[in-house]
């Protein structure tokens, strides 16, 4: 029979040895284990013995049982430190490493689609102009030729802050700003930007929508240089093979007025579900300058004429791309963003 000092040197050698935590544990089980382990079989000889060395025993298996305790105890840690070593050497963060592939976005149609109305203009020698959201009522309507109390101020119903102050309801107001700010003709500019009435949510409408609004003042313009102009715009968005038209309207700020037409991309101007069996799509108003207006931005209409147009930007993307409800680019839904 070993005494306990032998089985002490016994298990520290083997812990020493150990390399796993599997390892470790199985040495703990075999000497410390209560039932049959090394030690506890040590003990129960201790019958055996005289009494008077039964003292001495019982207290060598405790220094002993205390001894291996405490060499487990660092071998695991000395375990676990390697392993974090090592954990640390192998999954160690190299900051200088290029990181994974972030998801890139893109541009929201609606601002595809006016970046390449601008890009367009700009060809033809227009210059993008900006103008304030939140507008006065004069430059809303009374600088536009549409004085208090006229019907046509129901088609611009808009969000007031105050009687004076109130979200645009189109991007014609910009006119009445460029002529001001320019004062000498020629003047070519377009003007794009969000627009605000008081309409409910549908298909074809918002209460919040884009326009882009373009202006010409010179000399001797005619309705056949407006045309020239948008056709030109409209085949270089859509293609060639589109038409336009315009057709007699109203507005209190030019004279004569059109609304402007292009043919359906879907049916070709046959007549499909898409265009109500129209063939032919309205994207917004234009005519000439009414003289009051030119007056009223501080040029003198008997020696400058000009044209003006305000289309809207969602129904040329819907014009474009077929969307069929203009909500669509509002609600942020990646389907639908995604496709462009
Ligand atoms: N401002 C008009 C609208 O919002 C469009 C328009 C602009 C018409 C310029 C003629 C000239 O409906």
């Amino acid at each position: 029979m070993s005494n306990p000092q032998e089985l002490t040197q016994e298990a520290l050698a083997a812990i020493a040895r150990a390399q796993t935590e599997a390892e470790v544990a199985a040495i703990e089980v075999d000497y410390l284990r209560r039932k049959n382990g090394r030690l506890s079989s040590l003990l129960s000889e201790i019958g055996k013995l005289p009494p008077e060395e039964r003292a001495a025993l019982g207290q060598a298996a405790n220094e002993a049982k205390r001894a291996i305790e405490a060499a487990l105890a660092a071998k695991r840690q000395e375990l676990e430190e390697a392993r974090l070593a090592d954990i640390a050497e192998t999954e160690a963060i190299d900051i200088t490493f290029p990181g994974p592939p972030l998801g890139r976005g893109h541009l929201h149609v609606l601002t595809q689609v006016q970046r390449q109305i601008e890009t367009v203009l700009e060809s033809m020698g227009y210059q993008v102009e900006l103008g304030p959201e939140v507008e006065t009522e004069w430059y809303n309507f009374e600088a536009l030729n549409i004085p208090p109390g006229h019907p046509a101020r129901e088609n611009w119903d808009s969000f007031y802050f105050t009687p004076d102050l109130l979200l645009r309801a189109h991007t014609s107001p910009v006119q009445i700003r460029a002529m001001q700010r320019i004062k000498e003709p020629p003047i070519y500019i377009i003007t794009p930007g969000r627009c605000y009435r008081r309409d409910a949510p549908e298909a074809t409408r918002l209460p919040y929508f884009s326009q882009v609004e373009g202006l010409a003042v010179d000399k001797a313009l005619t309705v056949g240089d407006m045309k020239g102009t948008l056709l030109y715009m409209i085949q270089s968005l859509y293609g060639e093979e589109r038409k336009v038209r315009v057709r007699p309207s109203y507005f209190p700020f030019t004279e004569p007025s059109f609304e402007f037409d292009v043919t359906c991309g879907i049916c070709a101007g046959a007549g499909c579900k898409s265009c109500r069996h129209k063939g032919w799509l309205e994207v917004g108003g234009c005519g000439m300058v009414h003289p009051q207006v030119l007056r009223n931005g501080g040029i003198d209409p008997t020696k400058w004429n000009g044209y003006a147009w305000g289309f809207g930007i969602e129904r040329m993307a819907m014009l474009k791309h077929d969307v069929e409800d203009i909500r669509l680019f509002y609600e942020s839904d990646l389907r639908f963003l995604e496709q462009f």
